[in-house]
């Protein structure tokens, strides 16, 4: 077998489920492309029904809405922001970019969600907002982040990349912050390539966020009919898509059920398939608590090492199946070090960031491709892959 076959099984794999091109083609014969045409409202108001969220607004990528936050909290520099270390970098530059320091929480050992029991401590008379970040689509310890929020007063805005149509307590994530951000990046369940979702739980947020939305202006007024013309009002960017691509959204939107039913199969495959292996070997699966309905985004596994998960990604690999880590702890990245990070602030992250790896799973995957995996995985020879090359680690390691 050469080292590195043609990929059979890749990680992801965005694909058409529905009338993506109809759709398309409507916006277009339309002659109607850019922002705010009728597929963007169409999906806005699928949103809006589907969680019971006073105001969607589709945005141009997760991280849009995250900066949307930033500006709607008022983040003042100095403002201090709460967020895990275990997060993608746009959580925490969102609020960067408006001057706050980031403060870095470490992450819960089981469902790998931002730690509530660090929070107490954290909150100085500077926290302006903490921010639960939904990992794999499973939520956060809401209850208790509420609470320490509504005493300390101080603003919950949910990063739900992960999550949507995911539920904590029978109630949708994404409902509970003042302000929630979603993502279709094409690694997510729902996808139209790039694209994002602002979802507005405080009605009082929503002007200022259709102004922001629209650099600045009172457009979205202006068309409404509720002005005579519009302009510059407020500080802004350009966070609104193409309804080109929200044609696209709206259809994979209105093929939720079949998604969604597909992507719980997935996972369910996962791990009924790998319990045994994963208890055998000491390799921890990912922990649903019963109170919480998963968005079913992702299976990941955490192994025991950093050489044994380079060393299955490796194996993988040779397998021609492509799996992948992340995320490298923001407290210990270049940036992170500039506002104060260290090793061992978050000991959690930085040793799960060396031990989790996602196996493929996208809308297309099937039951040949699923059964290719787990054969793989049960046929890793954990004796031989203590010792690594090098260029085979993901980073400096001792
Ligand atoms: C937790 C989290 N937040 C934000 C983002 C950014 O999403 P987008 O690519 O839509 O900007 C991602 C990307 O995957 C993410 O994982």
């Amino acid at each position: 077998m050469p080292e590195n076959p043609p990929l059979l099984v890749e990680f992801n794999h965005p694909v058409m489920v529905g009338k993506e091109n109809e759709y398309m083609a409507q916006a277009i014969a339309a002659a109607r492309i850019s922002g705010d045409g009728q597929f963007t409202r169409k999906a806005n108001a699928l949103l809006e029904q589907q969680l019971g969220v006073p105001k969607v607004l589709l945005t141009t990528s997760c991280t849009h809405a995250l900066e949307m936050f930033a500006i709607l909290l008022g983040i003042q520099p100095g403002d201090e922001v709460i967020l895990p270390s275990f997060t993608f970098v746009s959580t925490v530059n969102a609020f960067v970019l408006r001057g706050a320091k980031p403060v870095f929480a470490d992450i819960r050992p089981d469902t790998l969600n931002l730690d509530e029991k660090q929070l107490e401590a954290k909150v100085t008379s500077r926290t302006k907002a903490i921010v639960p970040v939904h990992y794999a689509g499973v939520g956060c310890e809401m209850d208790a982040i509420l609470e320490i929020a509504h005493s300390s007063n101080v603003a919950v805005v949910e990063d739900n990349a992960h999550g949507l149509f995911g539920r904590y307590k029978g109630r949708y994530l994404g409902t509970f912050g003042v302000l929630a951000a979603q993502s279709f990046h094409e690694t997510k369940n729902f996808t139209c390539g790039e694209g994002g979702a602002l979802l507005i739980n405080d009605p009082a947020l929503i002007e200022r966020a259709e102004i922001i939305r629209e650099k600045g202006t009172n457009r979205s007024r202006f068309f409404r009919g509720q002005v005579d013309k519009y302009t510059w009002v407020d500080i802004g960017s350009s966070y609104l898509p193409s309804d080109l691509l929200a044609a696209f959204l709206f259809a994979q939107l209105e093929q939720r059920e079949k998604i969604q039913s597909h992507r719980q199969k997935v996972w369910n495959y996962y791990f009924e398939a790998l319990k045994g292996w994963a208890l055998a070997h000491e390799i921890v699966l990912p922990c649903v608590p019963f109170y919480c309905d998963q968005s079913y985004h992702m299976f990941y596994m955490l192994l025991p090492t950093l050489e044994l998960r380079q060393g299955l990604i490796a194996h993988l690999r040779r397998h021609a199946i492509e799996s992948v880590f992340h995320y490298l702890p923001l407290h210990q990245s270049d940036m992170g070090k500039q506002f104060g990070g260290r090793t061992g602030d978050c000991p959690v992250t930085e040793r799960v960031s060396d031990q989790l790896v996602r196996l493929p799973f996208h809308n297309a995957l099937t039951s040949v491709d699923q059964e290719r995996v787990v054969e793989a995985i049960l046929e890793y020879d954990f004796s031989h892959e203590k010792i690594l090359p090098v260029h085979l680690l993901c980073r400096g390691h001792p």
